[in-house]
């Protein structure tokens, strides 16, 4: 199951044309597991919900509001995407946004969305718990019926606020416990380690929640060390920073701990400096678990199929390499081993039409 190396003398060594490594990408099925539903909220969406619900915009048009998206830091994003946030009201809003996505997820052949919301990022508007989780519910059991496209939600604990404030969002989400499948860790890193959330973890996880957290993106590698020995969790969002301790490194990848990165997302945040210094590659050759996300597609400037394509021109990847990272979506995914074994199936299929 594990690959080792790039066979030497096989097409799977090969870069492929774009033409023809797009048809590659978009025919395999994949996962995508690091998506926050608030971050596919397009201008457009903004604009047309700002309208219905008579919420007042600082722009005056979506190419305004796009102008705007120039980022120096992910505290610089999340001012503007707390801000968007506002235009969404009712249940029938969240349901919108989410279908839009599983629309667009399904075109690119993903199969398989684990998606993160940020109740408390609506709560703290007035928005009551039970309008977000009710729209994005509806919306994934319509995507599973009429899209064929399996669905999980991951509530998010907005970091930067209270241990307090946390624990009452779990709260809420107790009643909706079996159609919640995880809990997560995201917004403002820096100087919020994953230690703050230890006990709402543990009670979470006590509760049947999944445990996988942000870390490791603009916090140091000492914040993914944390969210593995005190969040105990079975995958680490971006996780990027790993690499500047490398007993850390040996630890995620004899542990087949996920990494769920985000290129285009740790671009426009200035994480690194440009898609071609990304240590996206780095991390696979060491034989890390390492997936490839969109994040916040609305603000990065590309959903998932665009991530693995800028990636796999920027890194210089081969069709191995790509093909690898599309079996890790599946392999890290929260599914049965069953359903994991069948989609793996169906991907060395295509690789073999294709290569
Ligand atoms: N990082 C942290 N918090 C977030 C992000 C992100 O990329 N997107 C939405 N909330
Ligand atoms: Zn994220």
């Amino acid at each position: 199951m594990e690959p080792k190396a790039t066979p030497k003398e096989s097409p799977l060594s090969k870069r492929m044309d774009r033409d023809v490594m797009q048809n590659f990408l978009k025919a395999m099925p994949k996962a995508e597991i690091h998506l926050h539903i608030e971050g596919t909220l397009e201008p457009e969406m903004v604009f047309r919900l700002a309208k219905k619900n008579a919420v007042a915009l600082g722009y005056k048009t979506p190419e305004a509001l796009k102008e705007a998206y120039n980022f120096s830091n992910l505290e610089d994003f999340l001012k503007l995407y707390y801000q968007g946030l506002a235009v969404l009201k009712t249940k029938q809003d969240f349901y919108e946004l989410a279908m839009a996505y599983f629309q667009k997820a399904s075109e690119e052949n993903i199969v398989r969305a684990e998606v993160f919301f940020d109740p408390q990022a609506h709560t703290s508007r007035g928005v009551p718990f039970a309008s977000v989780i009710e729209g994005l519910l509806e919306a994934a059991k319509d995507a599973e019926n009429k899209l064929g496209l399996s669905v999980a939600l991951i509530l998010c604990f907005l970091r930067h606020l209270s241990e307090q404030e946390a624990f009452e969002a779990l709260k809420q989400a107790l009643p909706y416990k079996k159609a919640i499948l995880g809990v997560g860790l995201d917004s403002s890193e820096a100087g919020n380690p994953p230690s703050k959330f230890r006990r709402v973890f543990a009670k979470a996880r006590e509760e049947g929640f999944l445990p996988v957290a942000h870390a490791g993106e603009e916090g140091p590698a000492g914040y993914v060390r944390e969210a593995l020995s005190e969040l105990k969790v079975l995958r680490v969002d971006h996780g990027v920073r790993s690499e500047e301790d490398p007993e850390l490194m040996e630890e995620i990848k004899a542990r087949r701990i996920p990494l769920s990165v985000c290129p285009l997302s740790n671009v426009r945040l200035r994480v690194f400096p440009s898609l071609t210094e990304h240590n996206l590659k780095r991390l696979l050759d060491f034989g890390i678990l390492v997936t490839v996300n969109s994040d916040d597609p609305a603000y990065f400037g590309g959903y998932l199929l665009e991530n693995y394509l800028q990636s796999a021109e920027a890194l210089d990847m081969s069709a191995w390499d790509v093909s690898t990272l599309a079996k890790n979506s599946i392999l890290a995914a929260f599914l049965p081993d069953s359903e994991k074994q069948r989609l793996l199936k169906e991907q060395d299929a295509i690789a073999s039409d294709f290569l």
